[in-house]
């Protein structure tokens, strides 16, 4: 048989490194909730920590009805923060801005002590991958930043991101949006019923290809629901033998990160932030769905069916 051919790792160094470097800025103290907002399960145990998950793929009636009300509180939230972003605006300001809105909401904001997390929503500029804790970081003319809101409210967790541009942005990065944002909306369009789990990363793997950005393999989408992030995983790109067939009622994100370089991460000394391991930039969005009897249904929309993406991100379109 013949030995297949193993494609030459993909070094990509005509784009320039993100300059000057993100750096760690001063993270406020952590914010309060009301009592009356009920608080999911971590919260309150030992380094905010889950534990396994223990919840089925599949939703019930009854906690799909609650995820539409989550996804569309999360979307409404992402909505708000995302207007607000724009140069000499802080990721602190966009917390405070995005801590509010659940709690006027009646939401609990999900990072709010997961795994210890001190932050409300996270906030990924430039070469941060995702999980950037907001803090005293000005947005400057050029910058690209993703947010990250999870919304918990009746029980479970409604999770979406969007990437924006802040003022004057070049070109490589604007291409970088735009097809993060293609590439998200391609391989939700292969869900349903029926279909193999792998179709997803296939979809994105092969649209990243296209526009010689990288695919981030070290985060992954996930099975959310009652849980935060449950054991069922969506890996971003293709993988042969990931031929689950998805089914009618299964609950997930999908959330791509594609990179202008390297896909390879290294993680700030916050334990969190992660960073492209060659310095250039990198964008992400984010949809919570549910596999529907004839395709799939996006819950991260308002009830008025729009999000941040169409909103926000459509004029890179
Ligand atoms: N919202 C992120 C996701 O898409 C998870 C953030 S975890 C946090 O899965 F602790 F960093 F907030
Ligand atoms: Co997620
Ligand atoms: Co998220």
């Amino acid at each position: 048989m013949a030995k297949r051919k193993r494609r030459p790792p993909r070094v990509r160094t005509d784009v320039p490194v993100s300059d000057p470097p993100v750096r760690l800025g001063l993270v406020s103290p952590m914010r309060t909730v009301p009592a009356t907002i009920a608080r999911p399960p971590y919260v309150t145990l030992p380094g905010g920590e889950p534990g396994p998950s223990v919840s089925s793929p599949i939703r019930t009636a009854d906690e799909l009805a609650r995820m539409r009300k989550a996804g569309a509180v999360g979307a409404e939230i992402l909505l708000e923060v995302g207007r607000e972003v724009a140069p000499g605006v802080s990721t602190e300001k966009l917390d405070q801005i995005a801590h509010e809105a659940h709690v006027v909401r009646g939401a609990y904001p999900s990072p709010l002590g997961y795994r210890g997390y001190p932050k409300s929503v996270c906030t990924s500029v430039n070469e941060v991958i995702c999980h950037g804790i907001p803090d005293s970081r000005q947005l400057q003319d050029g910058d690209i930043v993703n947010i990250d809101v999870t919304a918990y409210i009746d029980g479970v967790h409604g999770d979406t991101s969007v990437t924006l541009l802040v003022g004057d942005v070049d070109d490589h990065s604007r291409t970088l949006v735009r097809e993060t944002r293609r590439a998200l909306e391609l391989a939700i369009d292969e869900v349903g019923p029926g279909v193999p789990f792998n179709a997803i990363g296939r979809a994105i793997e092969t649209h990243a290809r296209r526009f010689d950005l990288g695919v981030v393999r070290d985060f992954i989408g996930h099975g959310v629901g009652t849980e935060f992030h449950t054991s069922l995983q969506i890996p971003h790109y293709y993988e042969r033998t990931f031929t689950l067939p998805m089914q009618e009622g299964m609950s997930f994100t999908i959330e791509p990160m594609l990179t202008l370089g390297e896909i390879g991460v290294h993680i700030w000394d916050d334990a969190w932030t992660a960073v492209t391991s060659d310095g250039r930039r990198t964008a992400q969005f984010e949809h919570t769905m549910v596999v529907a009897a004839d395709g799939v249904e996006v819950l991260t929309r308002t009830s008025g069916g729009s999000c941040a993406h169409e909103e926000l991100a459509e004029a890179l379109a």
